[in-house]
């Protein structure tokens, strides 16, 4: 069980490189099953979700190696289309090999995806929509059984803008005869990185980023070499991070407009946020106001996968705030970690309230979740004495050489 060791109180100041984003690697590792050819993924994180999404490429026949930070799949020689529990249960993008191994193969026996345990995360609406798209699929001891069929409707409409849906809908109807259309398609900057990547193998994807996605099927797909976006989630624990502790970055790499709304609350904090040449700059202020209220939502919503972080900074902030998780049904998982080290938080059911205090005090709290996690980090190096995070494999799970960056940027920070 790693932990983190921090000695909080030191501001966050200089420079640093966002890493490729871990929910657009995932649904492109699950693409390249659908690849008759040789791909190069350029500069990939060692995110342990990465790590997984190959060990069960591997297990389908693909070849996967490193080559320094580079990432060479061939997935020309897939033979096999199951997936056990043991390789499917540790993370929720084992539920996205379901479309392409219909679509390579025609058939699939996937165990159940796991994921951080922030709610019920059903796949209905993946099932569902590949059904309408004339597959059969059984639900039995376990695991998700489907196999292709030739009389599917040529569209359909998720109930929900559900990001993991429309991935593997999209990658399943890319090999799929004739035109395909997803209404209510989610519209992440994860969903736009998906489809450029399988359109410079010679799909046919249009409407990406919108809310109807239109795909001509193809024959087959063929290599390419491919760098994946930043992370924006990244990108906004670093921003928060940042005006916690009254310090000064500058993100090199960060795309600005993947975090427009965390920017707009930033600034209502008070801090002064401007890009140039060189990036996208956060300069914090020596007291915080409050923010007033967030509300998660799909993109371009605010992010749930930033919810964890709003709230530890809205534990810093003058007054009082008020957080609606709208997306998932449990993500206060942490909250309890976060009383441990003083703040002033509830919550009961979607909403969460926080006062905001002076200070916070280091103390031992536990990881619950990957973002929860980040969540505690950030808390600590906001607060007076030392903290130890248990249980980082949770974090690991979507951040890379944290504790590196981390030090890079004034935080004293020990990966024990
Ligand atoms: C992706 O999860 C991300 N994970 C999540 O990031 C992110 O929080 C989420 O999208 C929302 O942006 C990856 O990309 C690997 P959803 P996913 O399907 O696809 C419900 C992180 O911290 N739903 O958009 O699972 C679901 O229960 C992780 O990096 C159904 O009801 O998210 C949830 O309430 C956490 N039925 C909501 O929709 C379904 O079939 C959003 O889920 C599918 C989803």
């Amino acid at each position: 069980m790693g932990k983190f060791f921090i000695n909080g109180g030191k501001a966050l100041q200089g420079e640093v490189v966002l890493d490729c984003a871990k929910n657009s690697l995932l649904p492109i590792l699950a693409g390249c099953i659908l690849v008759d050819g040789k791909v190069k993924l350029l500069s990939v994180p060692k995110y342990s979700d990465v790590i997984a999404m190959c060990d069960i490429l591997e297990n389908l026949g693909a070849k996967v190696c490193w080559l320094a930070d580079d990432l060479l799949l061939d997935c020309s020689c897939i033979d096999k289309s199951v997936i056990c529990h043991e390789l499917a249960s540790p993370v929720r993008s084992s539920v996205f090999t379901l479309g392409p191994l219909l679509a390579r193969l025609g058939k699939a026996k996937v165990a159940y995806p796991g994921g951080c345990d922030i709610g019920l995360r059903p796949i209905d609406i993946h099932l569902s929509s590949l059904k309408q798209l004339g597959c059969k699929i059984i639900e039995k001891n376990g695991y998700i059984y489907g196999e292709k069929g030739d009389n599917g409707n040529q569209s359909v409409v998720l109930k929900f803008a559900s990001v993991g849906a429309t991935e593997n809908i999209m990658m399943f109807a890319t090999l799929l005869p004739g035109k395909t259309q997803i209404f209510n398609a989610a519209k992440e900057p994860e969903i736009v990185d998906l489809a450029c990547f399988l359109n410079k193998c010679g799909a046919c994807i249009k409407g990406a980023g919108s809310d109807v996605i239109t795909i001509d099927g193809v024959q087959s797909l063929s290599g390419c070499e491919y760098l994946a976006i930043p992370d924006r989630i990244e990108c906004g624990t670093f921003l928060i991070g940042a005006a916690m502790t009254h310090g000064q970055i500058c993100i090199k790499n960060a795309i600005e407009k993947h975090n427009e709304v965390l920017i707009e609350k930033l600034k209502s904090c008070g801090c002064k946020i401007f890009s140039d040449q060189n990036g996208l700059h956060l300069s914090s202020p020596k007291t915080l106001e409050s923010f007033g209220d967030v509300e998660t939502a799909v993109y371009p919503g605010f992010p749930t996968d930033l919810q964890p972080q709003i709230v530890a900074l809205a534990c810093v902030c003058n007054g009082c705030s008020l957080i609606f998780e709208n997306v998932f049904e449990s993500r206060f998982n942490y909250v309890g970690e976060l009383l441990k080290l003083g703040g002033d938080v509830k919550f009961k059911s979607s909403v969460c309230i926080v006062r905001g205090r002076k200070k916070l005090y280091g103390a031992d709290v536990f990881a619950t979740d990957l973002r929860g996690g980040a969540a505690l980090v950030l808390a600590g190096l906001a607060s007076e004495g030392y903290t130890t995070v248990n249980k980082i494999e949770y974090i690991d799970r979507g951040y890379y050489n944290l504790a590196e960056k981390l030090t890079k940027l004034g935080a004293d920070i020990k990966r024990l």
